[in-house]
């Protein structure tokens, strides 16, 4: 293969440089284009655009692929747990038994938060959105951490990931407790790290609480599944922010925010409440299929289509026999659950959907694992938070230890050409 692109502006040619990447994905570098030939280029939703180059997530929306540092996303959620994947993302090898030991206990050191963040939380209105509280609390943990990370320190930036994945998870929980009015928990350093996320979130001083095993091993694999996802639109958002050298939690806290969109993370809420709506309305599940292919309705199938997958989502395919699995085991039989399937047949029978290979994903099915789970609505996107936590935190790592420039996209101005200040009265 060639390794130049040739291009034509104006009758002068400009040679770029080709390079492959380790899965044959051919990158043109235009990173002198503007000082060669004055002109940019335009990209609306960056649908073309690579703004890295990247070790951590492999996925071929084509071929419905997805690895985490070379391991298939299959092979991770059938074989492994959290931890072990979030230490596989942020440094790049599985951890030796010792490892992981050291890992999970060095994540124990930093589970107490600071007291004064509860006076933060109670500034809240109870009615908030638990991701608005998250992201504001993650926000302020850089006031109660103050130093920024020196990322050429190893040990101080393995520090700051221990208690990025150890803080996160509590105040995570802690937007919950808040909102129902349930005294706010702490982290049992004796237990797991996702079963620490079922106490922090459903104990209650009044009574003893019974861990059901089968839903922790259920959750692991929903993080698992959530852990990373390349160079989507919340990642983008971590890198950008901390291309700034702003700190993590910063970075973190507008990853948070980003998520929180229903184009995004928040579409597991609002494939729940869709499903919800279409129950209460009697099922009929065509009259809302006809609702998404109607142009003149802004009603879209939520939990279906993604900007990179146009397969198969080889999350949800995990993900579907998931809920399947935990629902039989816990003996729930959820009508939400056949609508979901009944909605997910019709699509994908549709000319619509397979023209546009429109088809289910990631949030599709987890909403209705979460319910079984006991978990309300509002929490869905913050349990994507918790799975992505890793993930923004590998990429942040990333980008710093690359010493990435500043990220500052440009713009085609079609705004007023230079015009004569009007005073007030003469308007
Ligand atoms: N229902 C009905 N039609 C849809 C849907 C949908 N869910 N998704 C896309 N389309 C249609 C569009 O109307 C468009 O049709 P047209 O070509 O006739 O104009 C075509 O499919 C392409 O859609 P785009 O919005 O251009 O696709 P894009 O790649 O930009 O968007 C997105 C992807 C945002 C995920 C979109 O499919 C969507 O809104 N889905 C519903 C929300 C959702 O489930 N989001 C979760 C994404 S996964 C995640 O973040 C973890």
């Amino acid at each position: 293969m060639s390794k130049t692109a040739i291009l034509e502006l104006d009758g002068k040619k400009y040679e770029f440089p080709v390079y492959v990447g380790t899965e044959n994905e051919v990158a043109i570098d235009i990173e002198k284009l503007r000082g060669a030939t004055g002109a940019i280029t335009i990209d609306p939703g960056y649908k073309n655009t690579g703004s890295c180059n990247s070790e951590i997530t492999f996925l071929d929306g084509e071929e419905g692929i997805l690895r985490y540092r070379g391991y298939s996303i299959e092979e991770l959620a059938d074989k492994s747990n959290f931890l072990e994947v979030s230490y596989l993302l942020v440094f790049g090898q599985l951890p030796t038994a010792k490892q992981l030991e050291q890992f999970e206990n060095d994540i124990r050191k930093y589970t107490l938060v600071n007291e004064e963040m509860k006076t933060i939380l109670e500034g809240f209105p109870k009615t908030a959105h638990p991701m608005g509280v998250l992201s504001s609390l993650t926000s302020a943990l850089t006031a109660f951490n103050p130093k920024p990370v020196n990322v050429d320190n190893e040990k101080e930036l393995y520090d700051a990931v221990c208690k990025t994945m150890g803080k996160f998870m509590v105040i995570a929980t802690w937007t919950y407790r808040r909102r129902m009015g349930y005294p706010l928990n702490y982290y049992d350093n004796t237990k797991g790290y996702v079963e620490n996320f079922m106490r922090l979130m459903f104990e209650i001083p009044t009574e003893p609480y019974k861990m059901d095993n089968k839903v922790v091993a259920a959750l692991d694999k929903l993080f698992i599944l959530h852990a990373d996802h390349e160079q989507n639109c919340s990642t983008s958002t971590v890198r950008i922010v901390g291309s700034s050298h702003a700190g993590l939690f910063a970075s973190i806290s507008a990853g948070v925010s980003a998520l929180w969109g229903p184009l995004h993370g928040g579409a597991n809420q609002a494939v729940l409440e869709m499903l919800q709506e279409i129950h209460d309305n009697g099922g009929d599940v065509d009259k809302y299929v006809l609702k998404a292919k109607d142009k003149e309705d802004p009603f879209r199938l939520m939990g279906f289509g993604h900007r990179v997958y146009k397969n198969f989502d080889p999350r949800a395919t995990i993900i579907k026999k998931a809920a399947d699995d935990v629902l039989t085991a816990m003996g729930v039989d959820d009508p939400l659950l056949d609508i979901a399937k009944k909605l997910e047949k019709v699509a994908l029978e549709d000319e619509y959907f397979k023209a546009r290979s429109l088809y289910p994903n990631v949030d599709f099915y987890s909403g209705i694992i979460y319910r079984a789970m006991g978990i309300p609505v509002e929490m869905y996107t913050v349990l994507f938070a918790i799975g992505r936590l890793p993930g923004w935190i590998a990429q942040w790592k990333e980008m710093r230890l690359n010493k990435e420039p500043i990220g500052r996209p440009r713009q085609v101005y079609m705004g007023e050409n230079l015009r004569a200040f009007v005073p007030v009265e003469k308007r």
